[in-house]
């Protein structure tokens, strides 16, 4: 398939070559591509996650969490291929924790990551594999590198969608039981009108 995309032209393309190009809005991190992938997850989806399970009871479970879009330029499992895609998560709290994403580690645990993020205030959390857990904030602009197995979430800290872009090696895979095994290590809460990074015993 070949998308047309008016920021270029193709020249000089072998007809055997497939053109391999998107476009992306570097505001908001949409992506236009070809065969563009998308998922979203919605808090009946994500009843481990939060630890206020009383608050995620009285909530509505078809409400959207966060949604994801990528680009596969390479099929799922190539060694040495690159994924790229997006995240927006939606602002809102489950009792007093913030939305956020499910986390994970990657199934090939040496494979790093990038995020940038492009809308909204957040935190991405991480955990080692002592346990060790830590966050950076997020912010238009910060650029996140996030090394092998090391596991990580994206948390929503302010009142706006949260946006982030990503690129990831094409074989690294997601292991999701993991982080729900093993938590995060670490909550992001509203105290007072501000996020606090709090460690935990999970
Ligand atoms: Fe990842």
């Amino acid at each position: 398939m070949v998308l047309l995309i008016d920021f270029g032209t193709i020249v000089g393309y072998p007809t055997d070559v497939h053109p391999n190009f998107a476009a992306v809005d570097w505001v908001t991190g949409s992506l236009q591509a070809p065969n563009l992938h998308t998922s979203e997850k919605k808090l009946g989806q994500l009843r481990t996650v939060f630890h206020d399970q009383r608050s995620w009871e009285t909530m509505d479970p078809e409400t959207v969490v966060y949604r994801v879009w990528w680009w596969e330029p390479v099929p799922a499992g190539t060694e040495g291929g690159l994924f790229w895609g997006g995240t927006e998560i939606q602002p809102g709290c489950v009792g007093d924790e913030y939305f956020m994403t499910h986390g994970h580690r990657h199934a090939i645990v040496n494979r790093a990551e990038f995020y940038g993020t492009t809308v909204g205030q957040g935190m991405l959390v991480l955990r080692d594999e002592s346990g060790r857990a830590w966050a950076e904030k997020m912010k238009p602009g910060s650029l996140h590198y996030i090394p092998g197995r090391v596991a990580h979430r994206v948390v929503n800290t302010g009142n706006i969608p949260l946006r982030f872009v990503a690129c990831w090696p094409s074989d690294a895979g997601h292991d999701y039981e993991i982080v729900r095994e093993r938590g995060l290590g670490a909550r992001v809460c509203q105290r007072d009108g501000q996020a606090v990074f709090e460690m935990t015993q999970d």
